[in-house]
């Protein structure tokens, strides 16, 4: 199967896919090069380029002329000369949401958690290479060991999602809270409320919930997480992801309507006190462009047109697509899911696009689509091209550390302990 860059570049000439048939791509800016955005500050085509950017993102410098020039067989080649000059000094780590023509390089594919722990299985690697999003690589910075430093090939590969909550909304939203349900416990030891952040978050707001009695959560054991937070809290206020917060709180029994949502631009997040009172999960006004492209129309169709069709589609989708679902689950579930049918299946899956046609080349015997007929990569994901994959190796073979992604260790610190606790949390049963 074609990769998602010569899909781009086919429907770009010829309006069709490598089958001949007919196809679309959501932006004509795809078929263009990442490093024309170098310097601009926005996420570049694809699912999040209609989203805000926040001013302050990092942004790529211009990646150096002979990068730009040379061939993709060229820049492969680079890349595995320096690989092999710089032997198991250098990991490459690759997201499920990677282009193929990155995977192909990396030493560990997976999702965002198990790549934050692969760099530590791999302590001769004095540079850890991560091809995801800022996020990811912040958070193997926040894991790796002293003498290990994380790069980042694209500085712009942040998460949209991500930048829809920042420390100081959350801080102020904080402080409404308190004013709101004070900071004493009740009379069974809980505290009014446990912050829960996604992953999919910076570093400064993991470590705010490890200063507030907070915890992390993925989207592979959110459940688990939610009951440690009722445990010991009266409420949950859950960020940046409404989707994945009120998926998983509903599949645990928590009504709809004690599930508000937080505007951070209107006071009191846009509720009345009462409803506030009442709230068992906060939810961050925040989604995911990719999966919020995914519809409940596009399961229908899946159905009518493949009867007998598995749908399965990422937590991080609206809830009536989940609900309109078979199966919803993070990017090792949707993995793990394929790899166990046993027989030929046709699934409909929704999630983003290069990993929906890495599992379709990998599982020949199966038939599998991604349910939104147009193509349309995570945008930020997109920006890691393998000219900056060959700038930074080569950077490294050279002596230079090129865009390194640092967390302050103050805020590590404090970020380590809302990790460590979602490592300790157990599920229930
Ligand atoms: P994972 O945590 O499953 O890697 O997902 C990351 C992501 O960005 C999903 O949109
Ligand atoms: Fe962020 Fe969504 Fe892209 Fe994941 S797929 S990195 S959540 S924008």
């Amino acid at each position: 199967m074609a990769s998602v860059d010569t899909t781009i570049q086919l429907i770009r000439t010829t309006g069709r896919d490598a089958a001949g048939k007919p196809a679309s791509a959501c932006s004509p800016a795809l078929a263009k090069a990442p490093w024309e955005f170098d310097g601009t500050l926005q996420y570049g085509p694809g699912s999040s380029m209609g989203d805000v950017i926040p001013a302050g993102s990092p942004r790529q410098g211009g990646l150096p002329a002979e990068y730009q020039r040379a061939s993709v067989e060229e820049l492969h080649e680079r890349i595995r000369a320096a690989k092999a000059t710089l032997g198991d000094r250098v990991v490459i780590l690759g997201h499920f949401y990677q282009r193929d023509e990155i995977v192909q390089h990396a030493d560990f594919l997976g999702d965002s958690f198990q790549l934050a722990n692969a760099a530590q299985t791999v302590p001769t690697a004095e540079a850890i290479v991560f091809c995801g999003v800022h996020f990811m690589a912040e958070t193997a910075d926040i894991l790796a060991q002293p003498h290990q430093e994380v790069i980042l090939p694209n500085l712009a590969a942040g998460c949209s999602m991500a930048d829809m909550a920042d420390i100081d909304s959350v801080e102020e939203c904080w402080e409404q809270l308190e004013a709101l349900y004070g900071t004493e416990p009740d009379a069974d030891g809980r505290v009014p409320v446990i912050p829960v952040t996604y992953m999919n978050s910076s570093a400064a707001l993991k470590a705010f919930c490890g200063r507030n009695g907070g915890i992390v959560c993925t989207s592979s054991n959110a459940e688990t997480v939610l009951e440690w937070a009722f445990e010991r809290g009266q409420r949950v206020l859950f960020f940046p992801d409404q989707h994945l917060g009120r998926n998983t709180a509903k599949k645990m029994g928590v009504p709809l309507e004690r599930m508000p949502l937080w505007n951070p631009r209107k006071p009191l997040g846009g509720n009345a006190g009462d409803e506030l009172l009442d709230a068992q999960v906060i939810l961050w006004h925040g989604f995911c462009s990719v999966h919020k492209r995914f519809t409940t129309a596009q399961i229908e169709q899946a159905r009518a047109e493949h009867p007998g069709v598995r749908v399965i589609v990422h937590p991080e989708c609206p809830m009536p697509v989940v609900d309109a679902a078979d199966e919803s689950g993070s990017t090792d579930y949707i993995r793990r899911a394929v790899e166990g049918a046993t027989e030929p299946t046709t699934f409909a899956i929704g999630t983003e696009i290069n990993m929906v046609n890495r599992l379709a080349a990998e599982h020949p015997q199966h038939t599998i689509f991604c349910l939104d007929p147009v193509v349309c990569p995570c945008s930020t994901m997109y920006r890691i091209h393998p000219g900056y994959l060959a700038w930074v190796l080569e950077g490294l073979v050279a002596g230079e550390t090129l865009n390194r992604i640092e967390v302050p260790e103050a805020v590590a610190a404090d970020a380590r302990v809302a990790l460590q606790r979602m490592l300790d949390a157990k599920p229930k049963s």
